[in-house]
């Protein structure tokens, strides 16, 4: 058994993925902005990372732009028929690097083009709408003429599966009234427990939610108890990290984002790391003290 199938599998779409899959936004360059230093490492991680049974990409050609839809097409193309790729839409990049709402319907669909065009395929796995009514955090709000607007894309042929990200439950239920909801992605982790009725509800229905930032993202997880259960059960603080929320609900699929080839090793390796109860009461309390 490969490192990444040990997890197990939740669907994503029609089909089950493993659910250790793999985030390439920080393959792009600093800020997520421009190429990275070194373009070859970048797609040795993406190689090693399917060869080692992920079959999950995240990605987005905001990312770079183009960066990372391009470093995956190098790295990957042509596609095993068994890899998911998800990418999302909703926002452009400014010249200063700037991250702005693309919600327009014209605007979706030239994104859902550069997508298509970018990593070669004639039709993309998953498109999440990236939600931008709050950059920072899912907020109230019709949704409507964005979804349908992507759904039309799907009707069309150019899209397998819809997602959102940055939503909320009342907008997965207005999406589901136009067009079928594969997943949601939105910001979770050990600290950051927003979501947790959110994920509940989502399993009640068979959806597959995918937190960013997992490792805390650009401020990485940090926390006393996390490292003394790290040092207790002679794993890492990360790996915890991603073990917990492989244990917190089945139709969690993890995308941990990594340049390193070493921190890809240790975070799949986490798929192997059992947590005990003592374990999951003292990380239960990390994200209980911050509610
Ligand atoms: N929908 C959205 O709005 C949204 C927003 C953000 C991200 N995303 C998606 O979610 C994915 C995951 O989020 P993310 O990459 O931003 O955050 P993340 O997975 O929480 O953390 C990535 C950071 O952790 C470091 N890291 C990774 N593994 C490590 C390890 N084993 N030990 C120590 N440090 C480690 C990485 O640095 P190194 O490169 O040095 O390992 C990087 O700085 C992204 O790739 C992207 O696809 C979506």
């Amino acid at each position: 058994m490969s490192l990444a199938t040990h997890a197990g599998t939740f669907r994503l779409g029609h089909r089950p993925v493993t659910r250790m899959g793999y985030g390439a936004m920080q393959l792009a360059g600093p800020a997520v902005f421009g190429p990275p230093k070194d373009p070859a490492a970048a797609v040795a991680v993406l190689r090693e990372a399917v060869a080692s049974g992920v079959d999950h990409l995240d990605t987005s050609d905001f990312y770079g732009p183009h960066v990372t839809n391009l470093l995956i097409r190098e790295a990957l193309h042509p596609y095993a028929d068994t890899l998911c790729i998800v990418t999302k839409v909703g926002a452009s990049r400014g010249d200063d690097a700037s991250w702005n709402p693309a919600q327009t319907p014209a605007q979706l669909a030239s994104a859902v083009h550069d997508n298509l065009r970018h990593l070669g395929v004639d039709v993309l796995d998953v498109v999440n709408l990236r939600l931008m009514i709050d950059v920072h955090g899912p907020a109230e709000g019709s949704i409507e003429p964005q979804f349908t607007a992507l759904a039309e894309l799907q009707q069309r042929g150019l899209i397998r599966h819809l997602g959102l990200s940055n939503a909320t439950l009342a907008q997965v239920h207005e999406a589901r009234g136009i067009a079928e909801v594969a997943c949601v992605q939105n910001h979770y982790n050990l600290v950051h427990r927003a979501d947790d009725a959110l994920i509940d509800a989502l399993a009640a229905l068979g959806i597959a939610y995918v937190p960013f930032f997992p490792l805390g993202g650009f401020t990485p997880l940090q926390s006393d108890a996390l490292s003394a259960v790290a040092r207790r059960l002679d794993a890492t603080p990360m790996q915890v990290a991603l073990a917990w929320l492989l244990a917190r609900s089945p139709n969690v699929l993890l995308i941990p984002g990594t340049a390193s080839l070493a921190h890809l090793r240790e975070n799949l390796a986490a798929t192997a790391l059992e947590l005990d109860e003592p374990a999951m009461q003292a990380l239960d309390a990390i994200g209980a003290a911050g509610r």
